[in-house]
């Protein structure tokens, strides 16, 4: 049955140009609104730009123009890159709109009606950076020690909202939604800063004039925050009469940073609770990106320009990169070889070549069209195969509903890794070879193509561009998630390679070689081995994943030019012998080598160290005297055994 589901991004600030963090909570909104699209559910995606307060009339006053025509370049900015960035949304919301003011004043009104607003005076911290005030425990050496944003001593005529009359409203409400804010840690602290009492909210301003207008009182405009929360609402086009409203309220997944979550989690819901309408289901606090391990920040000029990653990279990898390596809810460090390694292992390798390489096939031995459906599934391989991917269609499933995109990413590589293996064991080139095998041999590319359907299919919300040439080479046309089953490929239809999906990334060359590392790094390296890093605990299928095996040294020499690596040959039970490239010339002669059976990792991507391609890798230990051990089995262990 189809469900509806509203995410929305938090709306911009206008004094500035879009950066990373900008980008990033767009780029996630857009890949669960592409994902409950596929399921069939009915989306409403908003985004958009928050337009009033000090901060952007200072903005502008700095630059010599009115705070509107600040507002249309900057809102016109966030728009093309979201647009650039062929960003799904809905809704693109700024508060200057006329619609969004009289939605905000009808808020007020019923917030007034409730006798929840009254005039006062405030005298207290304020920072127009963040738009927010401070208690006097908050500040130091006159910064919010939250944001580090410089906060100044105002005193004026207000109006306040009575937060402190839905401290216990609120905390039923939390008790009674466990899920209403993630993760976990956001909610337990959101519910102990409730506990701890709240102070009525002063939400009026008469220091300046860009905002709404007060009604009746038009000295005052009203807290931008009161204003830019509601465009949540206003989006909908109000709420009273709105088809909209009914249609998609209370919102699925209010998407903010971790900085304006107290804005989300409390001033937000008491506001609805107030104007007696239902607070939203999730607010979802995720992390920052940060630029070095540092916090990037205007003072430190190290924003990272959402505008130089649209042009550095290509969308879907940008996008895979960013949903995959951090955990949604986490602060994440954005690194460049970290985007490459993933693009080349993962997004090239792992599933790139696959399709490549299945399709190539199929143009080989099966004159380009899907053979026929026979399931083959008296294979025990092939059964495995189905139920591998009808299994991870409903975990990733589950995980995209928990919000948790980069499991739901690693099952799906999964999947696709499977599918590789599945070609390894079967083997069709050697079938194709044999003319009694043909029927075998359709059955394999068909179960190979149907699996690419699916894995394309789970990876259209994440990486759109990509999987849209895949399905469209595989001439897949129903993109539904909500029917997938094994066996929606069409027997017959005509598959046409795509176009190149992605190309392998080379590392800055600035970058110290991996093998031979920079004194710098060197010294790193080891005073983490003494520190001995805490090591997450992993499941043992993550065990798994890694391919040990005995190996037998066949020869071994030293690489020209290096101190360091010896190129092996390793004989761990296949046809032929691995070339290996080890950092082990320091602590063993060749000689010593050859004839000798060690531990082998023999899953390893392969890399080239020294123009020579490396296949796999020896384990070694560091010896007290800085020399190395190798992990060493004796003549009665086959090469290839492989070790559990
Ligand atoms: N206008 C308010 C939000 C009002 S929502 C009703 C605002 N705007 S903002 O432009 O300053 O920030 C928007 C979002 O960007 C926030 O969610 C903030 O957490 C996020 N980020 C700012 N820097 C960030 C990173 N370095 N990394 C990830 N997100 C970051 O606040």
């Amino acid at each position: 049955m189809s469900e509806h589901f509203y995410v929305s991004t938090p709306i911009y600030y206008v004094n500035g140009a879009p950066h990373i963090g900008h980008a990033y909570t767009t780029i996630v909104a857009d890949a669960l609104a592409r994902y409950h699209r596929l399921r069939g559910n009915e989306v409403f995606f908003l985004t958009g730009t928050d337009e009033h307060g000090l901060k952007v009339q200072r903005s502008a006053e700095a630059q010599n123009i009115s705070p509107k025509a600040l507002a249309d370049e900057n809102s016109a900015k966030f728009r093309t890159l979201f647009d650039r960035l062929s960003l799904s949304y809905d809704r693109f919301i700024r508060t200057t709109e006329d619609e969004h003011k009289q939605v905000v004043l009808a808020v007020l009104e019923r917030m007034i009606a409730n006798d929840d607003v009254y005039l006062g005076k405030y005298e207290g911290w304020y920072s127009a950076s963040d738009e927010a005030f401070y208690a006097e425990d908050e500040i130091e050496d006159g910064k919010a020690k939250a944001s580090g944003s410089a906060v100044e001593w105002v005193v004026e005529e207000s109006y306040f909202f009575r937060l402190g009359k839905y401290q216990q409203p609120l905390l039923d409400w939390y008790r009674q939604n466990p899920d209403c804010i993630k993760p976990q840690g956001r909610y337990n602290e959101v519910v102990s800063f409730v506990e701890g009492g709240l102070e009525d909210l002063s939400i009026s301003r008469t220091t300046f004039d860009w905002g709404i207008p007060w009604p009746k009182d038009p000295k005052h405009v009203l807290y931008v925050w009161v204003d830019a929360l509601t465009n949540y609402i206003s989006a909908l086009g109000g709420f009273e009469g709105s088809s909209a409203y009914d249609h998609f309220w209370p919102c699925n997944i209010h998407l903010i940073g971790k900085d304006i979550l107290r804005f989300h989690a409390v001033y937000w819901p008491a506001f609805l609770l107030s104007a007696k309408l239902e607070p939203p289901r999730c607010v979802f606090a995720h992390g920052w990106w940060l630029n070095r391990g540092e916090k990037m920040s205007k003072s430190k000029g190290n924003f990272i320009d959402a505008q130089e990653l649209v042009e550095s990279y290509d969308l879907d990898v940008l996008r895979y990169y960013m949903l995959r390596e951090v955990p949604l809810g986490n602060d994440g460090n954005f690194a460049q070889e970290r985007l490459i390694e993933r693009n080349n292992a993962e997004l090239a390798d792992n599933y790139g070549n696959l399709v490549n390489r299945t399709i190539a096939m199929l143009g080989r031995f099966g004159q380009g069209k899907a053979p026929a459906a026979t399931t083959g599934q008296e294979h025990e391989e092939d059964q495995a195969l189905v139920e591998k991917a009808l299994e991870a269609v409903s975990v990733v499933d589950e995980h995209i509903k928990q919000y948790e995109l980069h499991r739901a990413l690693e099952v799906i590589f999964q999947l696709s890794s499977e599918l590789n293996l599945y070609l390894q064991r079967t083997q069709p080139w050697k079938l194709a070879k044999d003319a009694d095998q043909a029927e075998r041999l359709g059955q394999v590319l068909y179960n190979t193509l149907e699996g690419i359907r699916i894995v394309t299919l789970l990876l259209a919300a994440f990486i759109p561009d990509a999987a849209l040439k895949v399905l469209t080479s595989l001439n897949a046309q129903d993109h539904s998630l909500a029917s997938l089953s094994w066996g929606g490929l069409q027997p017959g239809v005509e598959i046409v390679a795509p176009a190149v999906l992605f190309n392998k990334l080379e590392l800055p060359k600035e970058e110290p070689k991996q093998e031979e590392p920079a004194p710098k790094a060197k010294a790193e390296k080891k005073s983490k081995t003494k520190e001995e890093a805490p090591v997450e605990q992993i499941e043992f299928t993550d065990f798994q994943k890694v391919e040990l095996r005995v190996g037998l040294i066949v020869s071994a020499e030293r690489v020209e030019g290096s101190s360091k690596l010896l190129k092996l040959q390793i004989d761990v039970g296949e046809e032929r012998p691995r070339t290996v490239v080890s950092g082990i010339a320091k602590s063993f002669a060749p000689e010593d080598l050859t004839g000798n059976r060690y531990a082998v990792v023999t899953n390893l991507k392969p890399a080239k160290l020294f123009g020579i391609l490396s296949e796999a890798m020896v384990l070694a230990a560091d010896k007290p005297d800085g020399t190395l051990e190798l992990a060493r089995f004796s003549d009665a262990i086959a090469p290839g055994t492989r070790l559990s």
